[in-house]
């Protein structure tokens, strides 16, 4: 059986790495199989891409780069990774996609959408997400929990207006997908944001 893909979304400082590695043991303890892994990156080559991506090397680079980059990233990805694992039965945690992508390029960058979901159209066909997990913030509460972590890359150094306008565009798209859209209040405790993510997922396994 085709295994199941889910995705976790959301700006910088949401959480999203301890949140990852409870779906991931929740999913475990329930005997799935699952294969966790991250965009961009997930293969030697989207690694590499990933560099050149965060560096402030590439500093001015053109926001159509950028989008390209994305998904010859995700193309790698899904062609050497994400496919071959759902058709082996296993399911597939990722810790951003495509929708990231709507927010980052399309929301921050200000990219067109019909531009964005012509290339998802391209390289992915008709796969999409089973489930995309949104963990929403409040900008500025996610820019300051973020910072401090380590020195800032070239995304985390994008203005608090480019934030909201990220944030805004993920919670445009899980209004317009309600049913394959799940945005759970990141501000709260992380103990309550784990309850949350806890039933979100029995609901989805239901
Ligand atoms: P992260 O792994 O720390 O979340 O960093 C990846 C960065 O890449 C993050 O700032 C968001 C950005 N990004 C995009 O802009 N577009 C995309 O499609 C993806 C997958 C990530």
């Amino acid at each position: 059986m085709q295994g199941r893909f889910i995705t976790v979304e959301g700006i910088e400082g949401v959480g999203k790495t301890t949140n990852m590695e409870l779906l991931r043991t929740t999913l475990t303890a329930r005997g799935i199989s699952v294969l966790s892994t991250r965009e961009p990156g997930g293969t030697p080559l989207g690694e590499a891409v990933r560099g050149l991506l965060l560096s402030h090397e590439f500093a001015g680079m053109h926001e159509d780069s950028e989008l390209l980059l994305m998904f010859a990233a995700r193309a790698e990805h899904l062609n050497r990774v994400i496919r071959p694992a759902l058709a082996n039965g296993q399911w597939v945690l990722c810790d951003r996609f495509t929708d990231a992508t709507y927010a980052y390029q399309g929301g921050g960058r200000g990219i067109a959408t019909r531009r964005i979901a012509e290339l998802e159209q391209w390289v992915q066909g008709d796969l999409r997400p089973d489930l995309v997990i949104v963990l929403d913030i409040e900008p500025a509460q996610g820019l300051a929990r973020a910072k401090g972590r380590s020195e800032a890359d070239r995304f985390e150094s994008e203005t608090l207006a480019f934030f909201e306008r990220t944030r805004a565009a993920y919670l445009d798209r899980a209004r317009q997908y309600p049913e394959r859209y799940r945005v759970i209040d990141a501000g709260r405790p992380l103990a309550e944001v784990q309850e949350i993510l806890r039933r979100t997922l029995e609901d989805f396994l239901a």
